[in-house]
């Protein structure tokens, strides 16, 4: 049984996160998309909205024999890890501005619990430019970000 969880805020889901997703479904049997929960930031959805819109979006996508089960977790994600038996973590690389940030986070990770391997993935090229964080800020400012996300994270987003 490999088991892998793929942390993040997920403020929103875009369809980078997607992609990675079903990327690991070809590696691991289950998948736990695992929400921080970062008091320390203010968020456009709240963990409950994540979770629900989380939930939602991946019954639309195909993911063969995997298991994917969405979760919110606080504190340290070896912890987490350690809690729900898993054995990688699963991180999507873009451009090589991700990789110093991942390296820092892998090797601390490793350093605290050495068992758990962290492991890279690249999205479709497509999306190699695709954050949540661009796609608040092209919304907020009236841009299209059709394509770059769900269409129901994009009806979210206008609803709110
Ligand atoms: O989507 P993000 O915001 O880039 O995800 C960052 C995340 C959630 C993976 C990272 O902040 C994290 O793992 N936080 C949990 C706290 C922790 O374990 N910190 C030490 C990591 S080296």
């Amino acid at each position: 049984m490999r088991r892998a969880i793929y942390p993040g805020s997920f403020d929103p889901v875009t369809n980078g996160h997607l992609d990675i997703i079903q990327r690991g479904c070809k590696l691991f049997d289950e998948i736990i998309v695992a929400i921080l929960i970062n008091p320390d930031k203010t968020p456009f959805f709240s963990v409950a909205e994540r979770k629900e819109i989380l939930a939602q979006v991946l019954k639309e996508i195909e993911q063969g024999g995997c298991k994917v089960i969405v979760d919110s977790f606080e504190g340290l994600l070896v912890q987490y890890a350690a809690e729900r038996k898993a054995n990688a973590i699963v991180r999507g690389i873009r451009a090589i501005s991700d990789y110093e940030y991942e390296l820092q986070m892998a090797l601390m990770n490793r350093r605290l619990e050495p068992s758990l391997e962290t492991v890279f993935m690249m999205p479709a090229e497509a999306y190699s430019y695709v954050s949540s964080r661009l796609v608040k800020e092209v919304f907020h400012l009236g841009g299209k970000i059709e394509g770059l996300v769900p269409s129901l994270v994009e009806q979210r987003m206008r609803d709110k």
